[in-house]
């Protein structure tokens, strides 16, 4: 009998989530774990044989810019897609600082035809929070439609309190997210670090008053983080994320992103609060630059075939937080804040996994990324942690087994 070809089981495998550290089989049919256990039979069905690797839950992305329309000189969906697999991603939200900016149901509706046609990833299209991020104009959010749950004018701060009352009230009425950069863009360039504290409060505030779902992207100082902090212990209905860069990386490592890389003070603090569990996510910010831009002074670095190995050398190795803990801020808690079935390990949840291998010290290559983008300080640097074959749907969409064989005796 021909192999079920709609069917995938992973043999072998420790597997880690919240609910599991155990050798266990997973099995995938029509796209869904059906069953996680010990023996489960391959009778039939197409069988990956994991033996000496870690399967988690495959990795969302809340913040990622694949720069399609208007820049594909520097990511487009194809590539933003491959590279996401290749870092273990399985979902990506994108932000809407295109160009032309994405602020109507038909471009939303353009990106997510042409990612589902790619096939790779799922794809959440943000809309901007402003009409072309004009930082005035908010009444084409009523035109949004449903494919929408998140906004954000990423890259840039609402400057005007009454506006973004006024967007933060129509989200509340039409259940929208609004993801925050948090920046007061006429202080940044005399006291980025007040820029940045004074517009997490003001946004966190102005959500306050209008009841809406908020969520703080890149927290990069303690100041902001303690703000964030200050909300949720108030009950506040805030998120927020951190990158791998801004806990792994001060300003002594001279690379220009938004916000800036921080001191030793702030990376220790948020570190302190992903260990405390008020982090919720971490995202990578992916944002490809050509090699041009970024000379010119472009702020950014991609992140998405980095970030399980930065994480796991700069959080999980040294004993800040445990492998489970990492899979609830790369897959679980992004997945519900995008309204994904995935994240988990269990019967019901989408077939998105990845295979990783924790064993064996890799070297980054920036000239090797899929990403169009080879802008990262991590070039060169040593990491634990791995992608060695990621799975969406029950279907494998990349492998490298090959290179892993090492892990696997
Ligand atoms: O460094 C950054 N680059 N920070 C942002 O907020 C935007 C991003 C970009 O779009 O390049």
């Amino acid at each position: 009998m021909a192999p079920d070809t709609k069917s995938l089981l992973i043999h072998g495998a420790h597997v880690v989530d919240s609910a599991h550290d155990e050798a266990t089989d997973i099995l995938v049919q029509s796209g869904v774990i059906t069953a996680v256990g010990k023996g489960l039979s391959s009778d039939g069905v197409a069988a990956v044989e994991a033996g000496g690797l870690t399967c988690l839950p495959a990795f969302c992305d809340l913040h990622a810019h694949f720069r399609d329309p208007g820049q594909t000189q520097k990511e487009d969906l194809a590539s933003g897609s491959h590279a996401a697999v290749r870092g273990g991603y399985t979902a990506a939200n994108l932000m809407a600082n295109t160009k032309p900016v994405i602020s109507t149901y038909a471009q939303v509706k353009d990106v997510l035809t042409r990612a589902r046609d790619i096939g790779l990833i799922d794809v959440h299209q943000c809309a901007s929070i402003t009409k072309n991020m004009d930082g005035v104009t908010v009444n084409h959010l009523e035109t949004l439609g449903h494919s929408v749950r998140i906004i954000s004018d990423d890259g840039h701060d609402v400057m005007d309190a009454r506006v973004m009352l006024q967007a933060m009230t129509a989200a509340a009425r039409l259940g929208l997210t609004v993801m925050c950069h948090c920046e007061d863009m006429n202080l940044s360039g005399t006291d980025y670090r007040l820029a940045e504290d004074l517009m997490t409060h003001r946004n966190i505030e102005l959500a306050r008053a209008a009841g809406c779902r908020l969520h703080i992207a890149h927290v990069s100082t303690e100041g902001s983080m303690r703000a964030v902090i200050a909300a949720k212990e108030r009950g506040q209905a805030v998120t927020c994320e951190v990158t791998p860069h801004h806990l792994a990386l001060t300003s002594a490592t001279n690379y220009r992103v938004n916000p800036p890389l921080r001191t030793q003070q702030d990376v220790d603090f948020l570190i302190h609060a992903v260990e405390q569990g008020w982090v919720d996510a971490i995202a990578t910010d992916h944002a490809p630059h050509t090699a041009d831009d970024k000379a010119a002074g472009a702020p950014g670095m991609v992140g998405l075939e980095t970030a399980f190995g930065v994480c796991t050398t700069t959080l999980v190795r040294p004993g800040h937080i445990t492998l489970a803990r990492l899979t609830e801020l790369m897959s679980t808690n992004p997945a519900r804040i995008l309204g994904l079935n995935k994240g988990c390990i269990a019967p019901g949840y989408d077939g998105d996994l990845v295979l990783v291998n924790l064993n064996t010290p890799w070297t980054v290559d920036a000239a090797a990324f899929a990403s169009k983008g080879h802008n990262t300080p991590f070039d060169g640097q040593m990491l634990v942690g791995r992608i060695v074959m990621t799975i969406k749907a029950g279907k494998i969409v990349y492998d490298d087994t090959t290179s892993n064989q090492e892990a696997r005796q």
